[in-house]
């Protein structure tokens, strides 16, 4: 077993230094020879039927219904259809609206989760054109699909999900991509520009994971408390609840994720001296705003760690009481970076607990009821 961790204490943390690997080998073969273009040969979709979709829904559960959430800004910015969030186990009891021009992603690490197969089913039924990005190839999600986008991010075996999540996040900037080229919906220039940042990512990964050490203090220090908040506004928000969750299923320290204009409207009620409160601050179009939801928490004495970009960690350190920088990169590009330094919290805050991090209690790798 000590092998097939590679001299790493645990999978978990293992998987998290897989991540750079993981972010290549989902985009390998998928973007030109001229490394300006987006070439997904694998989807049975024609362009005809791209030009069709009117709508688009994303049906997860978990992590992969977090990196849905970003999936969701992902295509509504580049390709301007408008798309639904759905956790599968919500879905089919809803009476969702789905239509012919309706594009249904299921989104599954193992592609064996009851309730996201049962979702497939359901749009299916409904005459919905499916595409499924999962982990396993050969999986009943891959196999009942009518489209599938593997993430090579290989085998997962942690129940806290990692490399999966973030090569999730890679197969839908490909995908939005994809789509963006078909309906000519962005200049050529920002794509190519997009496509280059995207092929930074591994070494702007690499760069963070240098700085595991950090992490770990703030782990420590942060373990020993009974609650805390993640924050962030846009994609910052979709991060937050999957950091979030990561620090929920593997530490049992009580967190919730808040859009952080949100706090206001009642959850500020529960910040008081000490509480630790981790606030993402990536998108510089929102960097003002977020600014004064710290200083509201701040003023009621919450401890405030900051993720940050590179370039701004002097200003937001004028806020906040600690900031970690992460490398510059496209604002949508930013959750395939900001969620690694909370993978990293989650990891040593279960360590310093003494949990079992690879196998925390009450969970399993895979949910095949429903
Ligand atoms: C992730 O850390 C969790 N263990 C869990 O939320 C998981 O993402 C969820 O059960 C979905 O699994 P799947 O991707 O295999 O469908």
């Amino acid at each position: 077993v000590t092998a097939e961790k590679a001299g790493f204490d645990h999978f978990m943390l293992k998987e998290i230094y897989e991540q750079p690997k993981a972010y290549r080998d989902t985009m390998r073969g998928r973007i030109g020879e001229d490394g300006k273009s987006v070439l997904l040969k694998e989807l049975q979709m024609s362009d005809e039927y791209v030009k069709s979709i009117r709508k688009v829904q994303i049906v997860a559960c978990g992590t992969a219904y977090h990196a849905g959430l970003v999936g969701k800004t992902v295509i509504e910015s580049l390709v301007r259809i408008p798309v639904e969030n759905d956790v599968a186990s919500e879905y089919r009891y809803r009476s969702p609206i789905i239509t012919p021009d309706t594009l249904v992603i299921v989104v599954s690490q193992s592609g064996e989760t009851a309730d996201t197969l049962a979702a497939l089913r359901e749009a299916q039924r409904n005459g919905a054109r499916v595409l499924a990005i999962t982990n396993v190839v050969g999986s009943s999600v891959a196999r009942e699909a009518d489209d599938v986008l593997v993430t090579w991010a290989g085998p997962e075996i942690a129940v806290a999900s990692t490399k999966a999540y973030t090569s999730q996040l890679i197969a839908f900037y490909l995908l939005g991509l994809h789509m963006t080229r078909v309906l000519g919906t962005q200049e050529t220039s920002q794509e190519e520009e997009m496509i280059t940042a995207l092929q930074q990512l591994p070494e702007q990964v690499e760069e963070i994971l240098q700085q595991a050490a950090v992490l770990k203090q703030v782990a420590e220090s942060i373990a020993h408390h009974r609650s805390l908040f993640f924050i962030g506004r846009g994609v910052d928000y979709a991060v937050a609840q999957e950091g979030s969750l990561k620090l929920k299923e593997i530490s049992y320290i009580h967190s919730e994720a808040y859009a952080a204009g949100e706090l206001k409207h009642g959850t500020l009620a529960l910040i008081e001296d000490d509480v630790p409160v981790i606030a993402l601050v990536t998108q510089e179009a929102l960097y003002e705003k977020t600014l004064s939801n710290i200083k509201e928490v701040k003023a009621r004495g919450a401890h405030v760690l900051s993720i940050v970009n590179s370039g701004f960690e002097l200003e937001a350190a004028k806020s906040v009481d600690e900031v970690f920088a992460i490398p510059k990169t496209l604002p949508l590009l930013t959750p395939a970076l900001a969620v690694v330094p909370l993978q990293l919290l989650s990891y040593y805050a279960s360590l310093a607990l003494g949990h079992d991090v690879d196998k925390p209690r009450n969970l399993a790798k895979s949910v095949t009821v429903e």
